[in-house]
């Protein structure tokens, strides 16, 4: 039986939510007035970097802080709305003096650093493509999305370059400057790169922000498929308009509140609410420069008096493993909205959130396609631990089934599983898959965007998630493509073949593992196994490969010879095996 729902107590003294009725709410809603009200009629440019920062210094409110940087020795770091826009307008011009053209794409391989800020801001505003990619990958990962995203500017550290850029380097002919970050200014610069801060100090702070338009790529964000190449989802400007109206909808952001989003600048979410949306609220960032630790995270939100705070399902479990005393050892008296994202976040640990920080998580659901939050808990409703809350106003979300002839049907029953479908239109939906485009077509069905996950929906509106409709392993909230992991682990001499699944993590959510057929002339031996590891670990980063490899005979392959990932999982499981009329020599 599904826990009871949890109704907020309103508590004193805090802000009006922004939606404090849900069905008058999406009645009122539309996305043409949200657009008008942010930044002018239709024919108006725009541009995401302006809404984000030029909006608020033009009305006076450029002294405010936009990001606080936090590093390990808990020093702080400052930047005013004031001072990203400088930042920003330099890079800009630092562009321009490297002869970028419009539409050329800017990639960052940085952790969360001021930078990272600049860069993005600034190449926004310079009406050029920014493309964040996740620090923690191997060069294989990275070459890929490189040249599949003919990136020709990168910005890094000198520890990054050395360790994950240098050898691939020949790879991208595309790529033409590389913008380094230095770590260390007593090191040499690598050959082949140029100093980012020289180049900034000497450039100019007045710029004028680039005509960009409501269909103009903005963003590049790489994700996974089951099969084949990473794909290349790009978001236009437009989808400013959905990432400010849900950071006020869903997260609640009022104008100088304090806001925490602990996702990492390399995904979709580190950007839409690490960056974009909070900033056209007028919020202040809080941007730790650490990684994960309990006490460091209660320490923050306690310190920093955070206000609104989203974050994962699975540093939510490793806060609960840590235990609630710990997160009473200080009290959150500004703390008045918790939200999470990115993979199913458990009844426990939504009523875990009442017990140790006297609310509860709002589960909140969306995808690197869509762009910004389709589906949520909103702060003004009641929470039902386990849902993932209610399309967002201006969002049509059904769970549909596919009938005869290619159309869908809605599914009515609220035990019925089937797939979430979104009716296209709202500003953040991706506008292509780079070089893909069949891909993109097949990715709409009948007047419906079909996301790809399983789920049903009750008679109030309720999602619940069920699992992916694909292959796609979803491990500590990173999106793995098995196909990349099979590539990887397959340029091991002794791999003859590999199978990739996730597995179970009571963490993590789920955890990549691999069974691999060796080659002939290979000894199963732990000794191999640990160098194919090493190997898979060096190409791919750690967070991608596989944290497990069983070694099989051989391994379920169809008539045609792909590898049956899901005999591979029911087996693991325990699980009915399923129809297994293609599986080979079964004949
Ligand atoms: C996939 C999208 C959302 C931005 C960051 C991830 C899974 C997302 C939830 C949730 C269960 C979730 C889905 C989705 N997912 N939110 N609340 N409950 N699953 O974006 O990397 O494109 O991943 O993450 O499977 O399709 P992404």
């Amino acid at each position: 039986m599904a826990p009871p729902a949890i109704h907020k107590a309103p508590s004193a003294g805090t802000v009006p939510h922004y939606l404090t009725d849900y069905d008058s709410a999406r009645r009122q809603f539309t996305w043409q007035q949200e657009r008008r009200s942010l930044a002018g009629d239709l024919d108006s440019g725009l541009n995401m970097a302006h809404e984000a920062i030029d909006r608020w210094v033009e009305r006076g409110q450029g002294g405010r802080i936009a990001a606080r940087f936090i590093d390990r020795n808990w020093g702080r770091a400052d930047v005013t709305y004031a001072e990203l826009q400088g930042s920003a307008r330099k890079f800009a011009n630092v562009l321009g003096s490297l002869g970028i053209g419009r539409g050329a794409a800017v990639a960052t391989l940085l952790g969360r650093v001021p930078e990272l800020f600049s860069v993005a801001l600034g190449t926004l505003e310079a009406g050029k493509v920014f493309c964040s990619l996740f620090s923690a990958f191997g060069p294989e990962p990275l070459k890929t999305r490189l040249q599949l995203g003919h990136l020709q500017v990168l910005v890094t550290t000198d520890g990054f370059y050395r360790r994950k850029v240098a050898a691939i380097r020949d790879t991208l002919p595309e790529l033409r400057h590389v913008l380094i970050v230095r770590e260390d200014s007593k090191e040499p610069l690598p050959p082949g790169t140029a100093d980012f801060a020289q180049l900034m100090s000497r450039a100019s702070d007045t710029y004028e922000t680039a005509p960009t338009r409501d269909t103009d790529v903005a963003l590049l964000h790489f994700t996974s498929g089951t099969t084949g190449k990473p794909k290349g989802v790009t978001l236009t400007h437009a989808a400013v308009v959905a990432q400010h109206a849900t950071s006020q909808l869903v997260l609640d952001l009022h104008p100088g509140e304090v806001f925490w989003c602990t996702a990492d600048p390399g995904w979709v979410t580190g950007i839409a609410y690490g960056l974009i949306g909070p900033l056209t609220c007028g919020a202040t960032l809080i941007v730790d420069r650490e990684e994960f630790d309990p006490r460091r995270w209660y320490r923050i939100l306690a310190e920093e008096a955070i206000n609104v705070w989203y974050t994962a399902p699975t540093a939510i479990r490793m806060l609960m493993k840590a235990g609630t005393p710990l997160a009473r050892e200080r009290s959150y008296p500004r703390l008045r909205h918790m939200a999470s994202v990115g993979e199913p976040l458990n009844a426990e640990a939504v009523i875990w959130g009442v017990e140790a920080l006297g609310m509860p998580f709002h589960d909140t659901w969306w995808q690197t396609e869509t762009g910004s939050i389709m589906i949520a808990n909103f702060p003004a409703c009641e929470v039902l631990p386990g849902s993932m809350g209610r399309a967002v106003p201006g969002i049509e979300a059904q769970v549909v089934r596919r009938a005869p002839g290619g159309k869908l049907e809605i599914v009515e029953s609220p035990e019925e599983v089937g797939e979430i479908a979104l009716r296209p239109g709202w500003p953040s939906m991706f506008s292509s898959y780079l070089e893909n485009p069949e891909r993109y077509q097949a990715s709409f069905i009948d007047g419906w965007y079909l996301a790809g996950d399983l789920a049903r929906r009750d008679r109030e509106g309720y999602f619940w998630f069920i699992g992916r409709a694909d292959d796609v392993i979803k491990s500590s909230g990173h999106l793995i493509s098995p196909f990349e992991v099979e590539s990887a682990l397959m340029t091991h001499p002794a791999v003859a073949q590999a199978g990739v699944i996730g597995v179970p993590d009571p963490i993590a959510g789920q955890a990549v593992k691999a069974f691999v057929e060796l080659r002939d002339g290979f000894e199963p031996t732990e000794e191999l196994r640990r160098k194919i590891m090493g190997h898979a670990r060096r190409q791919l980063g750690a967070v991608v490969a596989p944290r497990e490899i069983a070694f099989e005979q051989s391994l379920p392959r169809t008539r045609s010879g792909k590898i049956m990932r899901r005999l591979l999982r029911a087996r693991e499981l325990g699980l009915p095996q399923g129809d297994l009329s293609t599986l080979e020599g079964n004949a």
